[in-house]
């Protein structure tokens, strides 16, 4: 039996760092009212010159370093993402291009703030199946582009910022069971809901949100995507070393943990300090906590999707 299993991870964060307070100063917010209903403290914004491709290149080579992977040894490259540099090219092909590499199979994955999982669940079973023995999964987002600036209900919940596994083919299961669901009926609740026609936009170029159904829509999902994916790993919740959600929301987060009763200190959270980086935010965690020497090898981490489409999946895996 073919399993995959992930053998390095990357992440890079725009140097630019924006606190609340940068908010305060120009919106009707206040440091106080961000930290409370989100946990958000300061968040990372990337400069014009950067576009997805270059945060998922950084992110990218610092995850084949930890793998000790050469790029040209890569034969799968998926980039999830919301934010591509292009209509296409897809962000995938474009960074296969930076990598300075050819020949792989190169795809983008739009599943929003699920895509990192949407993508792992791809690659692991691209792998399983014997088509491909090395993968890059990529989850690259600049959503400051796509925010109004003026909107306080959504500007200040956002972050840019790209993280990266490298997944290989291996006769021990690193990926245990992945679960992706999706309920395109709920696709008003958050959406951009634009695109370009004739050389215009059509539609809104700017991220909607009806931000009370996305908060009780990603707590419900999320627990019961964390339960199925354990239970298709014929494993319990005890076995979880590590819950890495979607970093939403430091409220959506911590009902997640008390609902599925795990300890505070197994969940993981960045999003204090990053914002929430959608596609980003799954694999930017996991290297951050690896990097710190908190997530280690052989722990067994649940990692969960969750946005718009709305979409969300989980998985389950022995690092
Ligand atoms: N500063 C001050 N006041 C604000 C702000 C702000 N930044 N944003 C909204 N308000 C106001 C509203 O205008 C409203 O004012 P009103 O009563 O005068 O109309 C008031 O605060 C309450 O608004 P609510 O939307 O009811 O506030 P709520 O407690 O629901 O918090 C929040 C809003 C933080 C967006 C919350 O609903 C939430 O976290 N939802 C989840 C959304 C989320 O995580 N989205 C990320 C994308 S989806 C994903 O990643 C899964």
């Amino acid at each position: 039996m073919i399993y995959s299993r992930i053998v390095g991870t990357g992440s890079y964060l725009p140097a630019r760092v924006m606190t609340n307070h940068e908010f305060a100063a120009r919106l009707d917010t206040s440091d106080a009212w961000i930290r409370e209903r989100t946990g958000i403290v300061q968040r990372h914004i990337a400069e014009k010159s950067q576009s997805s491709s270059d945060l998922a290149l950084q992110a990218a080579s610092r995850a084949l370093d930890a793998a000790d992977v050469a790029a040209a040894a890569i034969d799968l490259i998926i980039v999830a993402t919301s934010t591509p540099d292009y209509v296409f090219p897809s962000t995938a092909c474009l960074l296969q291009a930076k990598l300075g590499v050819k020949g792989s199979a190169a795809f983008d994955v739009q599943a929003v703030c699920s895509g990192f999982v949407y993508g792992l669940a791809t690659a692991d079973a691209l792998i399983k199946s014997g088509t491909h023995q090395r993968a890059l999964v990529v989850g690259a987002e600049v959503f400051s582009r796509i925010l109004d600036w003026n909107d306080r209900g959504t500007c200040v919940l956002f972050g840019d910022g790209a993280g990266a596994v490298v997944l290989a083919a291996d006769s021990r299961p690193g990926v245990h069971a992945s679960i992706l669901r999706a309920d395109g009926s709920q696709a008003g609740i958050l959406s951009v809901p634009g695109n370009v026609c004739g050389g215009a936009i059509l539609g809104t170029p700017f991220l909607q949100m009806d931000g009370q159904a996305v908060f009780k829509f990603a707590v419900r999902v999320l627990e019961e995507s964390a339960r199925e994916t354990v239970a298709a790993a014929k494993m319990s919740l005890e076995e979880v070393d590590w819950l890495i959600p979607h970093q939403a929301n430091v409220r959506i987060l911590e009902a997640t943990a008390r609902k599925l009763g795990l300890a505070r200190d197994k969940l993981v959270v960045t999003v204090d300090h990053h914002g929430n980086t959608s596609a980003a935010s799954v694999p930017l965690a996991l290297d951050e906590f690896i990097r710190a020497g908190k997530i280690r090898r052989g722990q067994r981490i649940l990692l969960q999707g969750v946005g718009g489409g709305f979409t969300w999946g989980s998985s389950l895996v022995t690092l």
